[in-house]
């Protein structure tokens, strides 16, 4: 057996180094718990960054796999796939806003955007013939995956570098400092094929944009016929104690949106779900997955979102990430010129420093409490949804003393 130590050594001879990860091998997980290698044993309130929304291990989603590897793991898109079918019903379902809806399922965050990018493309060139509708906004400070246009729709210059000369249709827009910001709403003509945003801006620092914004940003895309897509990737699936980010603040609901990360609670999985009318830009052959939807992940994301049902977490998460802003403002008084603000909804949570995140990100991992940082400077909490208020408050106070 090796120790985690020599796991370590050997990760840094065989692997890429385009992660730079925690001196930590995990080894089991069971609820909001983490166990590495060495049996120490750490409170996990990052949840595979908001990849976990019924924490690990759960019965539900441990009987759902089990018993969809033992009956079949994958056939491919040539044939009708009940759990995909089921799936696809269940978001359906409750992505009510944009009834009558159609999903597309893929492996990721990037490809589901990549998809949406793809459908909005097609959907202009094609269903309302206007080729010269090329231009795609996102806005500064987003993130939207690694992929070549993804990344070219990232408006943060060090996800970018290197890879030049990216796309020259993916734009980017100013973040609103106002609902009304002119700057941002102006640039969108009837040239512009569609727009990108995160419902709340989560790896650019947990940015909640100024309330009546996306209701402006709605109408201006509806005034010019621009595609309006919202990336759910990390605010979808519960995380801000709605099934999806645009049901809470402004209440907009968008013309597509992505979904991945926590849709099977840690089974790669990723999807689109868009209005009938902007759906229809998907004819045979025009895009496709090859493990895409396949039985495994869709048995889980059932799982998952039967779980959510079934165990109130919405409700959970609602009065949970109230307990943590809570508690987290308290941090705020109490290390004034260090800890600067509180943002973000449900249990999708940053706390804004004054400098860089990462050393105290570090520090409360040696307490035994698992963060992540977002944005350089902000300490995120995206925790399992069934996060207890009593394992919160050990990570406040784990944060706390790293702060001190
Ligand atoms: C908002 C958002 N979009 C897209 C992605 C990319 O997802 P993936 O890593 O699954 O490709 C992420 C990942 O952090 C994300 O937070």
């Amino acid at each position: 057996m090796r120790t985690e130590q020599e796991w370590i050594e050997v990760a840094q001879r065989v692997l890429t180094k385009n992660y730079k990860p925690q001196p930590v091998v995990m080894e089991r997980g069971k609820g909001c718990e983490v166990w590495d290698v060495s049996k120490k044993r750490y409170l996990d309130l990052v949840g595979g960054i908001a990849a976990c929304p019924i924490g690990h291990a759960h019965e539900a989603l441990v009987r759902a796999v089990s018993e969809q590897a033992a009956t079949l793991i994958h056939v491919s898109n040539l044939f009708y796939i009940e759990k995909q079918i089921a799936l696809a019903e269940k978001i359906e379902s409750l992505a009510k806003e944009l009834q009558p809806a159609r999903v597309f399922f893929c492996n990721s965050g990037a490809e589901a955007n990549e998809a949406a990018i793809k459908l909005a493309k097609r959907y202009q060139t094609m269903v309302k013939g206007k080729p010269e509708r090329t231009t795609i906004f996102s806005f500064e400070g987003s993130f939207h995956g690694r992929t070549v246009a993804t990344v070219a729709l990232t408006g943060q210059e060090k996800y970018r570098a290197g890879f030049g000369p990216l796309i020259e249709w993916a734009r980017f827009l100013p973040w609103p400092e106002s609902a009304t910001d002119a700057r941002a709403l102006d640039a969108i003509s009837e040239q512009t094929c569609a727009v990108i945003l995160e419902p709340i801006q989560a790896e650019g620092g947990i940015r909640v944009p100024p309330p009546g914004f996306l209701r402006a940003l709605r109408k201006r895309c509806d005034d010019t016929g621009t595609v309006l897509i919202f990336d759910e990737v990390q605010t979808g699936v519960g995380r801000t104690g709605h099934w999806f980010g645009y049901q809470g603040g402004d209440a907009v609901a968008p013309d597509v949106f992505s979904l991945a990360k926590g849709l099977a609670g840690g089974v790669p999985i990723g999807a689109i779900v868009a209005r009938e009318e902007f759906a229809r830009a998907f004819e045979p052959g025009t895009h496709a997955s090859t493990f895409g939807g396949n039985p495994l992940a869709c048995a889980a994301g059932l799982a998952v979102l039967e779980t959510i049902e079934k165990e109130g977490l919405l409700a959970h998460t609602e009065k949970m990430g109230r307990h943590l802003a809570g508690r987290l403002q308290e941090l705020v008084k109490k290390h004034p010129g260090v800890a600067k603000e509180v943002r973000g909804a449900g249990l999708l949570r940053g706390l804004a420093l004054a400098g860089d995140a990462t050393p105290v990100v570090q520090k409360v991992r040696d307490r035994g409490v698992l963060l992540s940082v977002a944005g350089g400077t902000v300490v995120r909490f995206a925790p399992p949804l069934i996060v207890t208020a009593a394992q919160l408050d050990e990570g406040v106070d784990a944060l706390d003393k790293s702060l001190a």
